[in-house]
């Protein structure tokens, strides 16, 4: 009987764990309601413009995870990479996430090289891609 029960704890915990390393699924929790994968939603710029603009700015994957744990620990105006994107949306809101989750998603979302969509790699060629 003791057993049984160490054993659903440690099952409870290997899940718990499992899905807290998930950069994909922390993701999908805290980023992915306003950054949606693509461009119709009108509340913040797509998840791949994202990565795009910061990848630009610090190709080096320890370089990108702390600029974005930065960024979401604290967005401010006047270090953006994306002031276009700040004039049509607003500043991104502080969200009081835990640095460890953001440090996740950010390993997650320089790992997945997203491939650009054909109409936004348009949208750069015309020389909007600097918001
Ligand atoms: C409530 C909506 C919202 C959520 C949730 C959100 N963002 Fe944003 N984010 C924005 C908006 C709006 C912008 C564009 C304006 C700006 O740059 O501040 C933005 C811009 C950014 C930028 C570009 C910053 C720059 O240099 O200009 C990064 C990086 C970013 N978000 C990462 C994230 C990550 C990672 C998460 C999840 C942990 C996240 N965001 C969750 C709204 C959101």
């Amino acid at each position: 009987m003791k057993l049984q029960i160490t054993g659903v704890i440690a099952t409870i915990f290997l899940m718990n764990n499992v899905s807290a390393s998930d950069g994909e699924e922390l993701y999908g929790q805290l980023c992915a309601s306003c950054h949606t994968p693509n461009a119709s939603v009108k509340i913040a710029p797509p998840i791949f413009a994202v990565v795009d603009h910061v990848r630009q700015a610090y190709p080096q994957r320890d370089d990108f995870i702390s600029q974005v744990v930065e960024w979401v620990d604290e967005p401010k105006a006047e270090v953006a990479l994306m002031p276009g994107a700040i004039r049509k949306f607003n500043l991104m809101p502080k969200l009081g996430y835990s640095q460890s989750d953001v440090e996740k998603i950010a390993a997650y979302l320089f790992d997945k090289n997203t491939v650009l969509s054909k109409e936004y790699l348009e949208h750069k060629k015309k020389g909007h891609g600097s918001n």
